[in-house]
């Protein structure tokens, strides 16, 4: 064959490679909504920055139907392509091939992609759209899939992983996004599932659509599966953008530092009074945040789920923290199993990838209960404190008021290595509450007095004035510091210089038993 020849083969060859499974399932794809593999991708990355690994790959198995037509990629697109400037690798499930299902091939391209990713130390971003196991390829696509694990599994505080769900995930399949740190899904065309609504029908007599089952919104609000709903592909890739900005490309680097026009002195007044004088009512932690960060921009993970603790990403004087919070709002802030969940995981992320962790308190206790009980709030909350125990990244809490009991312990007191720890004047740091303490210490007084009631508030007010505040835990040293609340992003952006060459280690060890 002539060069021109040759050229032109290979030319026809691509044409055929980027269309994967034809127009026609092309405009099927699009007809429901959602992008094709190839699409995805240049959405995501960097104009042409998109390098494929693998065009040619083709499928292996050729028994029953798949060995009848040849499809170039094996139902993946798998690359590298920058993401504002920075290396990521990607790979797409191509639904219009073989329903993106994972045969042999297919897997041996993700886990040659996983393998570079952690080889060079930069983040893998799967999109996920998939009809799961090749069917025809049996139980060589199972190993693909343990293949995939063993290697997210390997990877995880190494380099980030972060998965979109863009279609069907389900079976087995769902493991890999669940070992990756983020699952992003969208709105009304992903769901997610071990078993699908008409095993569930069959064993448990439950009657579920695929939405109800397992759509983006279940997901996010009442499982803990995924941490961020898009309502269409365009917001997904965006999110994913914007999580990337955030984080460093590897665990052995700092997360980017972005310059900002925010004055890391600026003071805000607005902040002495947000806290009530009543200490039963609530405020918005979300304002608190947004006032001390940098241009008020707090990136929020798990948004949907366990509202009582707010987790997210914001910038201090350029500087990325990982923030948690209670959040006053929602059940009073008090910690119960999914938030304490949700914030252990996140709190070992940020420690896996150097990102300081700012916490802000103001937390009744643990949520009481025979349902929480009889969960495992024990051993729940045991994850949070675990969490905080072991980081080693700079740490820094504000008790903006409440800070009762166990939970005191827990939310990254001084005692459990707290490189700084502020408190508000507003602040009421003890062993419980004003109320629960009176009526325990007090019963028999309380009793026998002519006026029980008034007693019980005279004894209250007694409590509150000499326990009920921060300059007990102050005068012990387990607070560092009582600040103005308008002086709050000033003090931690100080801090956060401060802490900036911090080291400190565990004892080694092959890793702890934190309990699951
Ligand atoms: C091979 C598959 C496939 C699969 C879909 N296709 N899933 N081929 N193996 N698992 C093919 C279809 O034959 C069809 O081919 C094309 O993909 C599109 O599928 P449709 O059914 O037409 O699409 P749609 O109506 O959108 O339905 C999507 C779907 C459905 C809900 C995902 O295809 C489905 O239920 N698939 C099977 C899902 C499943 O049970 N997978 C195994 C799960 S167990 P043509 O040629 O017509 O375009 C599992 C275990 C993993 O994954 C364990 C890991 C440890």
């Amino acid at each position: 064959m002539s060069l021109d020849g040759k050229m032109m083969a290979l030319r026809a060859m691509r044409e055929q490679a980027l269309i994967g499974g034809g127009q026609k399932r092309i405009d099927q794809q699009h007809a429901k909504g959602k992008y094709t593999a190839r699409e995805r991708i240049d959405l995501l990355l960097d104009e042409g920055s998109f390098q494929e690994i693998g065009m040619y790959v083709t499928q292996r198995g050729t028994s029953f139907s798949t060995g009848e037509q040849t499809y170039y990629g094996d139902g993946v697109v798998t690359g590298y392509g920058t993401i504002d400037g920075r290396l990521v690798y990607v790979f797409s499930q191509d639904f219009t091939v073989f329903g993106g299902s994972l045969g042999e091939a297919h897997a041996e391209k993700i886990v040659r992609l996983q393998d570079m990713a952690l080889k060079n130390g930069a983040p893998i971003i799967g999109l996920n759209d998939s009809g799961g196991a090749r069917i025809q390829e049996g139980v060589i696509s199972l190993g693909g899939y343990a293949d995939i694990f063993l290697r997210n599994t390997i990877a995880s505080g190494v380099i980030p992983q972060i998965s979109a769900i863009m279609g069907p995930c389900a079976g087995g399949a769902v493991y890999s996004p669940a070992l990756t740190d983020f699952t992003l899904m969208v709105k009304d065309t992903s769901y997610m599932f071990v078993t699908g609504p008409d095993v569930v029908r069959a064993v448990t007599h439950e009657d579920v659509s695929f939405e109800t089952l397992g759509g983006a919104m279940v997901h996010n609000n009442t499982s803990g599966v995924a941490h961020f709903a898009a309502g269409s592909e365009e917001e997904a890739v965006n999110m994913l953008r914007t999580l990337l900005s955030f984080l460093p490309q590897n665990n052995a680097e700092d997360p980017p530092r972005r310059a900002t026009s925010d004055s890391p002195l600026r003071a805000d007044e607005e902040l002495d009074d947000i806290v009530p004088d009543n200490p039963n009512k609530a405020y918005d932690m979300n304002d608190v945040i947004k006032r001390i960060v940098d241009d008020g921009d707090f990136f929020q993970v798990q948004e949907h789920f366990a509202g009582n603790l707010l987790i997210g990403f914001a910038r201090m004087y350029g500087r990325v923290v990982g923030i948690v919070a209670q959040q006053p709002m929602v059940l009073a802030g008090v910690l119960d199993i999914n938030a304490s969940v949700k914030g252990a995981r996140f709190v070992r992320f940020c420690d896996c990838f150097n990102i300081p962790i700012l916490t802000l308190e103001d937390v009744p206790g643990f949520l009481p209960g025979v349902g929480q009980e009889h969960g495992g709030v024990i051993r729940h909350g045991a994850k949070l404190l675990f969490a905080y125990c072991e980081a080693t990244v700079p740490k820094i809490t504000i008790i903006t008021r409440k800070s009762y009991g166990g939970a005191y312990c827990v939310m990254n007191s001084k005692h459990i290595r707290g490189d700084l720890n502020l408190a508000w004047p507003t602040a009421e740091i003890a062993v419980m509450g004003p109320e629960g303490a009176v009526n325990i210490i007090f019963r028999e007084e309380i009793a026998m007095s002519s006026d029980p009631e008034s007693t019980r508030q005279r004894l209250i007010e007694e409590y509150r004035e000499r326990f009920a505040n921060p300059y007990v835990a102050a005068s012990r040293g387990y607070v560092d510091d009582i600040i103005e609340p308008r002086f709050t992003r000033a003090r931690v952006i100080s801090a956060l210089e401060m802490l900036q060459n911090k080291r400190d280690t565990l004892p080694p060890k092959k890793h702890g038993n934190i309990p699951l």
